[in-house]
């Protein structure tokens, strides 16, 4: 199927959806000039995640593990939500139920618009306080203290998800109860490898769900797609919801 009757094919399916749930990754926020994790000068492939995403990395090297952060932290601020997290947020009025369900901790889709959010990994603007387990936002950027302190003057960390750690209960289950009930599921710019996200287009599927699939390359989630998609998100799903708009009101 040529790119643009992928894209008539991915109107004809949301159209016809009702429950529609978008799952993200990294890869969405590329086009913002943020770094993906794997692939092409992903941030796996420059550094160790065992020496930036661990509770262990955290614990013997606060500050190296912050400088990574707030350089991060700094690479979102100065991008900013791309023409993907707006078009994502436009979309909600589309559908009767229309939930986000992200990997990212960036916050980029709250900052276009969203309302309806999922965060599985955490918030790189929010944190945890290690002496009264506390959680606030904290949104200082550039730091002007590394490794950043509490008020009580015990370390914070990010409030975010690393690897070894459990995941947000809360989170996971509506995760798999949306994914489960949706009739539509966009897959864009994520590799589908880190469990249990990765499970989750794969529990739409079973259930039922469409799977439209947004990525410059293929993925696990491929092989069970309805339609994959080629190429940059930020100019993709807008090329989508010009059509779904143009159907929407030729059906009016
Ligand atoms: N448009 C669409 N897809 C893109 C774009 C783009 N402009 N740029 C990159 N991609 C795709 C890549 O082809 C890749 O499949 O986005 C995906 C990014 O994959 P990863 O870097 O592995 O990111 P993600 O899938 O979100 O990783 C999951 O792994 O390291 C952990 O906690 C981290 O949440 C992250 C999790």
């Amino acid at each position: 199927m040529a790119e643009d009757e992928k894209i008539t094919e991915a109107c004809r399916l949301l159209e016809e959806a009702k429950n529609v749930v978008v799952f993200t990754g990294a890869g969405i926020s590329a086009e913002s000039g943020i770094p993906t994790f794997r692939g092409k000068d992903g941030m796996w492939e420059k550094y160790r995640a065992e020496d930036l995403a661990t509770p262990y990395a955290f614990e013997n090297d606060p500050k190296k593990v912050w400088e990574w952060y707030d350089w991060r932290r700094q690479k979102i601020q100065e991008g900013g939500p791309n023409p993907a997290h707006l078009t994502i947020a436009k979309m909600e009025k589309n559908f009767p139920n229309f939930s986000v369900i992200t990997q990212n901790v960036d916050g980029l889709h709250r900052k276009a618009g969203s309302k309806n959010i999922i965060e599985l990994h955490g918030n790189i603007w929010r944190v945890r306080c290690l002496e009264e387990q506390k959680i606030f936002e904290f949104l200082e950027v550039p730091l002007s203290e590394i490794p950043p302190k509490c008020k009580c003057g015990s370390l914070i960390r990010p409030d975010v998800v690393w690897f070894g750690e459990a995941m947000p209960q809360k989170e996971i289950s509506q995760a798999f109860l949306l994914s489960e009930e949706c009739d539509s599921m966009l897959v864009v710019g994520t590799s589908v490898l880190v469990q249990p996200a990765a499970s989750l287009p794969f529990s739409a599927k079973t259930n039922g769900a469409s799977i439209i699939e947004i990525n410059l390359a293929a993925t696990p989630v491929s092989s069970i797609a309805n339609v994959s998609i080629f190429g940059k998100a930020g100019e993709i799903l807008p090329e989508i919801f010009q059509r779904l708009e143009q159907c929407l009101s030729d059906g009016m």
